[in-house]
């Protein structure tokens, strides 16, 4: 059985799509699955934000494949572990989410790298490009680190 893994942001067009790509891109597909979803459905079946497929593009990565959609209960139960971007959407998934078996899922990203610390992938929605780059590079650390963790 493969390992299932749920990136999460608000929208899934920024944040997330670049997490699950770059994770993607550091496993083996046969042992584990990558997936992304958003908690919010404004941007349903829409490709990732030019500029984030931009700057994937920049590191190697292709991202166009992927289309928006929203985070449901039944997500809650299939994957195994869902890392979430910021601290909104912890509270937003975890509140969705049964106490015993699907709140210990539940991890902000960027803890995999600064445990403890609760820090948030900040929202690059309404920034410039710039805002994307530091996105790519704290998610190229993380998934590094939780490839490493999942081998
Ligand atoms: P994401 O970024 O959560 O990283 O995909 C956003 C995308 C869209 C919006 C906000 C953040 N929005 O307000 O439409």
């Amino acid at each position: 059985m493969k390992t299932k893994i749920l990136m999460v942001c608000l929208g899934n067009i920024c944040r997330s799509p670049l997490a699950e790509e770059l994770l993607a891109s550091k496993v083996d597909p046969d042992k584990i699955s990558v997936d992304s979803a958003g908690t919010a459905d404004f941007h349903e079946g829409e490709l990732p934000d030019d500029r984030s497929i931009a700057v994937a593009e920049t590191h190697g990565l292709d991202i166009r494949h992927q289309r928006s959609r929203p985070l449901t209960p039944k997500d809650l139960e299939r994957f195994d572990y869902i890392y979430v971007m910021d601290n909104s959407n912890f509270a937003d998934v975890t509140a969705m989410a049964n106490p015993d078996e699907e709140r210990p899922k539940i991890k902000l990203i960027l803890d995999s790298i600064h445990p403890g610390e609760h820090r948030d992938v900040p929202d690059p929605y309404k920034g410039g490009p710039s805002g994307f780059e530091k996105v790519f590079d704290l998610l190229d650390e993380s998934t590094d680190t939780i490839a490493q963790d999942l081998s």
